[in-house]
């Protein structure tokens, strides 16, 4: 298949293997099969954008019982506050516009809303927008597309700012997105979106960040590539730590001068080889080594007594989970705050996920920490377990327990 973003051809550098839907946690014992697809990753040849080899079925992704919710992290929600402030301290125009694609439970746009500005989230997860409802922010269950993009334009004119947090990256069809942002931004109006930074994922090789529902992996190369199809300038980039490390880019229409930001992350990624087939290769070869080590201590573990749990069953778990063969013998247990997760079981692996016990007594001997994007949030709201000797096994940026 050629590059879903610009049309060139592409190579694949990297294979996980079949892989469920990353977000489809089972209930128990259901008899109906599950979906799988074959995880591959290419580059591609002209854009440079690093994206899934195979087609995804986002409409069996992306539904009413969508279980992400923004807000089950604490940090993020204060991250997603300070950005909503920033977006509206930007905003020039006597009645200004807000559109958010991607809008999930509100969490972004509850502050927009209630500086009273106009706004609307646009989210295919009815569930979510149910709940942004709920907090008085204006959304609707739709996709993002052309289509969409015209009407919301006819009805509420010219938008200021589209925002997109971790929802670009889950679009195959990016060049419709594109399409729809040319026909809903104002002429002075910017796209800002942010989703996990390819650079990152090479350093730290995080290979879980590669799923179903990242689709893409973006870069500044690649987003400048993208970008100037549609008539568009990357005109800001900001390296974020959030989320095992994104970057938040801005576009505005051609004509924008772009801060040296730009230049200096562009030119960082051609010095480092982000995009060149013997840097994807070696990180792949890498990936292949932290199977077999990840498996290694989860033995070892259970060869020497230890209970082990999973701590949060993040959709990234599931690349994890089926690339290292763990299942329910390794790992009988998952522990996650959504109530929508519990008493399923992880897709594919097929291991149970619960609550967290009420007791530190029930407490494993070790977790091993899935949300590892979320660490310090998490390893100090478990200092109880840490002072009574409990470990943590991670696998980024390196397998270790400790
Ligand atoms: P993600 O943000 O990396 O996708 O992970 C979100 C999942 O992690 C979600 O299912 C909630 C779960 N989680 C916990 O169970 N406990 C926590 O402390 C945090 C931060 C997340
Ligand atoms: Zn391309």
């Amino acid at each position: 298949m050629p590059c879903r973003a610009c049309g060139d051809a592409v190579t694949q550098f990297l294979d996980l293997g079949r892989q469920p839907l990353s977000d489809a946690f089972r209930i128990p014992d259901d008899p109906s099969d599950e979906f799988w697809l074959h995880l591959r990753a290419v580059v591609c040849h002209g854009c440079h954008v690093v994206q899934l080899a195979d087609p995804v079925p986002v409409e069996r992704m992306f539904h009413e019982e969508y279980p992400f919710r923004t807000s089950s992290s604490r940090r993020m929600a204060s991250h997603f506050a300070a950005t909503a402030e920033r977006l509206v301290a930007g905003l020039e125009s006597p009645d200004p516009f807000v559109v958010e694609i991607g809008s999930n439970d509100g969490t972004m746009l509850a502050t927009v809303a209630a500086r009273g500005i106009r706004h609307l989230g646009i989210d295919p997860a009815a569930n979510m927008v149910d709940e942004a409802v709920a907090r008085r922010v204006n959304a609707r269950a739709e996709w993002f597309d052309a289509t969409t993009a015209a009407r919301v334009r006819d009805e509420f004119g010219p938008a200021d700012v589209v925002y997109a947090a971790n929802t670009m990256c889950h679009i195959p069809d990016l060049r419709g997105v594109f399409t729809g942002l040319e026909t809903v931004l104002a002429d002075d109006g910017v796209v800002v979106f942010e989703d996990p930074y390819l650079g990152d994922v090479l350093r730290l090789g995080s290979f879980d960040q590669i799923y179903d529902e990242h689709f893409y992996l973006f870069s500044a190369t690649s987003v400048a590539r993208i970008a100037a199809l549609h008539g568009f300038t990357l005109v800001d980039v900001e390296h974020l730590g959030v989320h095992g490390g994104e970057v938040r880019y801005t576009l505005a229409r051609d004509g924008r001068t772009p801060t040296p930001a730009v230049g200096a992350l562009i030119a960082t990624e051609d010095r480092t080889g982000t995009h060149d087939l013997p840097r994807l290769q070696a990180f792949a070869a890498g990936v292949a080594d932290r199977r077999e080590q990840l498996r290694d201590v989860l033995m070892d573990e259970q060869q020497a007594g230890r209970s082990v749990a999973g701590y949060a069953a993040t959709a990234k778990s599931a690349t994890v989970l089926n690339y290292c063969d763990i299942g329910p013998g390794l790992l009988p247990v998952v522990y996650d705050t959504t109530p929508e997760k519990q008493g399923r079981t992880t897709p594919g692996s097929g291991i149970p996920v619960e609550a967290f016990p009420q007791d530190l007594a029930d407490y494993p001997d070790t977790f091993l920490l899935f949300a590892w994007n979320h660490a310090d949030e998490i390893v100090a709201k478990e200092q109880e377990f840490v002072e009574r000797g409990g470990r943590w096994i991670r696998y980024v940026p390196e397998v270790r327990i400790d």
